[in-house]
């Protein structure tokens, strides 16, 4: 009797410390089923609002996947990219006035909490407007981790520490060891630039490179002179913007690397991943092989969409995207 007591006391013992070593390690862990009792509905509510955007405005889809990169690479995937107020990461010199999609990111948040309020992240969020960005825009698709929480604060000086978000003046090198910091390789890096195969860019990012650059097509480079002269610095036409990739740039596609090989990537940081160096047979592979550029990029979102998200009891479920509870 004594025994059996005991034992089963031991048993109770063991399964409780076993559940607790559960719970502290699935809190750590994202999955894709994290919403499949909580939320089903996500996943229709984000898709249907990021559609009407990007039918709107093809471009919409790239301000959305970058805002996804330049959340995750300030203190992890945490919707902190989104918040307003003093220390907004959205006017850091990376961001400001450059950064965008945050009133189709509200109009996604007050869709998801009319039909879960409280349950779905801010940070989730922009993970799956990223995703469906790049799918609505041609491009491959994924089962999206999930499972994060939002910070409650904004991190303007992260954003502000020069190679955190890299610079469109970035070599080669300093573009490898940021990623590198995050804890993604440089075939990370290769593949997560091809997101370069949408969107646009400002005259004030690349008007060095037009000017100065030797290893770009001089028909290209001219092309984009009328648009960004010479003496816009700290003009208005510093806002003047390109499209990254000068094809196809409504198309999620490989073309991004294709130009590279033809010395018309439109930043200087661009045309660094095929420039003489150690990632121009990457950047040669992808121009040939769109279904490899596809699984590497979405093997590097996946990672990318892991750099330290606040799960468990850490952060918030914010109700308002742009601001703390
Ligand atoms: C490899 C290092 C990278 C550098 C140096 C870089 C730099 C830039 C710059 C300078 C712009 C234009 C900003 C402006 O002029 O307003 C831009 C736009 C963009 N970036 Fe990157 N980027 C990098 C990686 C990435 C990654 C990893 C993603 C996403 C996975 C991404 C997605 C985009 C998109 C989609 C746009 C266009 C946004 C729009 O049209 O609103 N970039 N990037
Ligand atoms: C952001 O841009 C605005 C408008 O150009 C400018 O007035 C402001 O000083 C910038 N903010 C920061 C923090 O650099």
């Amino acid at each position: 009797m004594a025994t059996s007591s005991s034992s089963s006391t031991t048993t109770f013992a063991l399964a409780l410390f076993t559940t607790i070593l559960l719970i502290g390690s699935s809190s750590a862990q994202l999955s894709e089923n994290f919403y499949a009792n909580k939320c089903p509905k996500v996943f229709y509510a984000v898709k249907s609002v990021v559609q009407s955007a990007v039918a709107k405005e093809p471009r919409m889809g790239g301000s959305l996947l970058r805002l996804f990169f330049h959340d995750c690479f300030v203190h992890g995937c945490d919707g902190s990219v989104l918040l307003d107020g003093a220390s907004s990461e959205k006017i850091a010199p990376p961001n400001n006035n450059s950064l965008r999609g945050f009133e189709v990111i509200d109009a996604i948040k007050s869709k998801v909490e009319a039909v879960c309020p409280g349950v779905v992240s801010c940070a989730d969020i922009v993970a799956i407007a990223a995703r469906d960005s790049v799918v609505i825009l041609g491009g491959p698709s994924w089962k999206v981790k999930l499972g994060r929480r939002d910070s409650k604060t904004g991190f303007f000086q992260v954003a502000s520490t020069q190679g955190v978000l890299p610079s469109p003046a970035s070599s080669l090198n300093n573009l490898i060891s940021s990623f590198q910091a995050q804890g993604l390789s440089a075939k990370d890096m290769v593949a997560l630039s091809g997101a370069h195969t949408i969107g646009k860019a400002r005259c004030s990012s690349y008007g060095n490179r037009i000017y100065n650059d030797k290893n770009i097509d001089s028909i290209f480079a001219k092309a984009r002179e009328k648009n960004c002269p010479r003496t816009s610095k700290g003009t208005p036409k510093d806002n003047n913007v390109a499209n990254l990739d000068f094809k196809t740039p409504n198309h999620f596609d490989n073309s991004y690397y294709k130009n590279l090989i033809n010395k018309k990537g439109l930043l200087h940081s661009d045309q660094e991943l095929y420039n003489g160096g150690s990632t121009d047979s990457l950047v040669t592979t992808y121009s040939n092989n769109q279904k490899a550029f596809e699984s590497d990029f979405v093997a590097a979102m996946i990672k990318m969409g892991n750099i330290k998200p606040l799960t468990g009891s850490n952060g918030e479920i914010r109700r308002h995207c742009r601001r703390p509870n």
